[in-house]
């Protein structure tokens, strides 16, 4: 090889890496909650049945909107009350993250824009929202209060404040 065509593929080559880099899934990492630390390794229960589009009508601008792509994971505790038939009633401990996406693009790249988490904390904590505690962020704390979040969520309170599970998949995916 020339030395000229040598620099070229050097050029190339990192060029290629860079773009490999930015492809790559986010780093989940650092000093976390050790509740959702882990969330990758749970059941995702949007797999092949990604829900887009806002079926219930209420995100407008929150969520990502319209045009978002979601990924919904649940820890083992909540998983059999998720997966089954209503009344959904979740079990303290039970913890859902949701990953979105602006876009197809970002979804196919699996490059979230945002992360949100709720957890299912001991009776009484917050009876108003069924008990959920709410975080806006994987590296965010949880508050046991957030009226945002519980207010929108509220219009869910027939299924324990939770909008995705097995039948709202099952209809709107
Ligand atoms: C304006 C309404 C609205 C607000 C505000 C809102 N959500 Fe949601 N959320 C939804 C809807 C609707 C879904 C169902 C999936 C979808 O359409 O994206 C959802 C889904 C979720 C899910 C997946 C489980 C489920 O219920 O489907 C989590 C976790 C979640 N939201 C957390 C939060 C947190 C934390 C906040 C506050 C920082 C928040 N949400 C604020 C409407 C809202």
């Amino acid at each position: 090889m020339k030395p000229k065509s040598i620099i070229k593929s050097g050029i190339i080559l990192s060029i290629s890496g860079v773009i490999v880099a930015c492809a790559s899934a986010p780093n989940y990492s650092g000093n976390t909650d050790s509740r959702w630390a882990n969330f990758k390794n749970w059941t995702k229960i949007t797999e092949n049945r990604t829900s887009t589009g806002d079926p219930t009508g209420l995100v407008s601008g929150v969520h990502k909107g319209r045009d978002g792509y979601r990924d919904v994971y649940v820890n083992d505790t909540g998983l059999a009350t998720i997966q089954g038939t209503a009344p959904y009633n979740y079990p303290a401990g039970t913890v859902i993250v949701k990953e979105q996406f602006d876009d197809l693009a970002a979804f196919k790249a699996q490059k979230p824009t945002d992360l949100t988490i709720m957890v299912k904390l001991r009776d009484s904590t917050s009876p108003d929202a069924k008990n959920w505690g709410w975080v806006a962020g994987y590296n965010e704390k949880l508050e046991e209060s957030n009226a945002f979040c519980s207010g929108c969520h509220s219009v869910a309170a027939q299924n324990d404040f939770v909008f995705t599970n097995e039948d709202f998949l099952k209809k709107h995916h």
